[in-house]
C-alpha cells in the first residue's frame, strides 16, 4: 500500500511504522509515563457520539473558519512539531509546507524546525503561525520575532506546557535522543530500515535550523536544560508588547489559566496537553474544552489539539466550542510515510471525513454545529 491508497490516518500510521526505524516511529507515536493521556486524548473523542438531523439540503458544505486572524478554508491546522527532517530526512518541514500550501491549510512552525523559518515561509506563502519556545540562553533566539514577522508569519503562539521535557520512556528504552546517537541500541534499529538510513545519510544530521549559532548544535546540548523553566506570566505580558499580530498561548488545560491569559491580552487559547507527551494522567483535551469555553465566553478564539484522528473528532471539538483544531501525529505519519504526498493525503483524508460527517449530520457550516449535536 502506498500513501495514495491510505483510507484513513491509521493506514498512514502503519505505513510510517514500516518506513521508520522503531526509535523514530516511537518518538512520534509515544507519550509520557504510562501514556494514559496519550490514549485518552483519542478515546474521549470516541466516547462522545454525534446526533444528526434528517432532510436537510446538504448539497453545499462550507468548512471555512477564522482563527488567529486567518481565514481558513478548512477547520484544522497543522500543529507545530519539532525535528521533521528526522521523519522525512530529505525535506522535512519543506514537504509539510508544500502540502499545506497546496491545500491552503495553515501551518504552525516549531521553533525546533529543522529547516529555517524563512525557507518554510517560501514554500508556504499562505497562512502560517510561528510557535515559540523560550531558551535559557536567550541569545540563541535573538531576533527570532523580527525574522518571523519579516517572513510573513502573522500569528505567534507561545507553548507553555513544556517547562521541562516530559518523561517519554520509549526514547531511553530505544537508546534514542535528538540528534540521534549511534550506539548499540540505535544501530540495529537503523539497519532494519535501509531506505530510511540512505535518506538520512544523504540529508545530513537533522538539527534545529533557526538558531543564531554557527552549527546550531548549542541549541541541542542538555535536552533537559535548554528550555527556560523560570518563565512566568510576566513573560507573556512582555511578549504581548513585542508582537503586534495575533498572539496565542498553547498548552492550557484550566479555565483559571485561560482567564489569566485573556488578561495578558492573548487572542487565542490553544487547548493542548502536547499530545500526551508532557504531564501524564491529565485529562483528555476534549474534556477540558467546555469549562474553558465557558470561562472565556467568546473573548478569544479557541484552538484544540490532541488525539484527533478522524473528521468526526474535528466536528465534535467544533460543536463543543473550538473555532478550529490542530493535528500533530495525523500529518506526521503521512510525512514519514511519503513526504509531501503523505502530508497531502492526511489533509485530504481529514478534509473528506469532516465534509462527509457534516453532510451526514445535516450541518452546512460550522456555525450550525452546537453542543446539542454531541452526546456523552
Ligand atoms: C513528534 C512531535 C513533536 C512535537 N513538537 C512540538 C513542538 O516543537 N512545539 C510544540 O508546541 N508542540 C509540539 N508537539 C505537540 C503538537 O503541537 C500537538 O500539541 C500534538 O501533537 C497534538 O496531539 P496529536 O499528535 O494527538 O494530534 C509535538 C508533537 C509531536 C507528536
Amino acid at each position: 500500500m502506498g500513501v495514495s491508497n491510505a483510507l484513513n490516518i491509521n493506514d498512514l500510521r502503519m505505513l510510517a511504522q514500516k518506513r521508520l526505524p522503531r526509535m523514530v516511529f516511537d518518538y512520534i507515536d509515544g507519550g509520557a509515563d504510562d501514556e494514559h493521556t496519550l490514549r485518552n486524548n483519542t478515546q474521549r473523542f470516541r466516547d462522545r457520539e454525534l446526533l444528526w438531523n434528517v432532510l436537510v439540503n446538504v448539497s453545499e458544505i462550507d468548512l471555512s473558519t477564522r482563527v488567529m486572524g486567518l481565514d481558513l478554508p478548512l477547520p484544522f491546522i497543522l500543529a507545530p512539531t519539532a525535528a521533521q527532517r528526522l521523519f522525512h530526512p530529505h525535506l522535512g518541514e519543506l514537504a509539510t509546507a508544500r502540502a499545506a500550501n497546496r491545500h491552503g491549510v495553515a501551518y504552525g512552525v516549531s521553533t525546533l524546525a529543522t529547516q529555517t523559518l524563512e525557507d518554510i515561509a517560501e514554500a508556504h506563502p499562505g497562512p502560517k503561525i510561528f510557535q515559540l519556545y523560550v531558551w535559557k540562553n536567550r541569545a540563541l533566539l535573538e531576533g527570532i520575532l523580527e525574522r518571523a514577522k519579516a517572513a510573513g508569519y502573522t500569528g505567534l503562539v507561545l507553548t507553555v506546557d513544556l517547562p521541562v521535557m516530559g518523561n517519554r520512556e520509549r526514547d531511553p528504552r530505544n537508546g534514542f535522543s535528538v540528534p540521534v546517537q549511534l550506539n548499540t541500541k540505535t544501530i540495529p534499529q537503523a539497519l532494519t530500515r535501509p531506505g530510511y538510513l540512505i535518506d538520512l545519510m544523504r540529508g545530513g544530521p537533522a538539527v534545529p535550523a533557526n538558531f543564531n549559532t554557527a552549527d546550531n548544535k548549542d541549541a541541542l546540548d542538555r535536552e533537559n536544560g535548554r528550555f527556560d523553566p523560570s518563565i512566568s506570566w510576566e513573560y507573556l505580558t512582555w511578549l504581548r508588547d513585542q508582537w503586534d499580530g495575533p498572539l496565542g498561548i498553547k498548552g492550557l488545560s484550566r479555565p483559571d489559566d485561560a482567564r489569566r491569559a485573556l488578561d495578558a491580552g492573548v487572542d487565542t487559547i490553544w487547548i493542548s496537553n502536547h499530545g500526551g507527551r508532557q504531564l501524564d494522567t491529565c485529562p483528555a483535551t476534549i474534556d477540558t474544552l467546555g469549562p474553558i469555553a465557558d470561562a472565556i465566553n467568546g473573548q478569544a478564539d479557541i484552538i484544540l489539539d490532541g488525539g484527533i484522528r478522524r473528521g468526526t473528532d474535528i466536528i465534535k471539538a467544533l460543536a463543543l466550542g473550538a473555532n478550529a483544531v490542530a493535528v500533530g501525529r495525523a500529518y506526521l505519519y503521512g510525512l514519514a510515510a511519503g513526504g509531501e504526498a503523505g502530508v497531502s493525503r492526511a489533509i485530504e483524508i481529514l478534509s473528506a471525513e469532516t465534509r462527509r460527517g457534516m453532510e451526514l449530520m445535516g450541518r452546512r457550516s460550522l456555525k450550525e454545529l452546537s453542543a446539542e449535536d454531541v452526546v456523552g
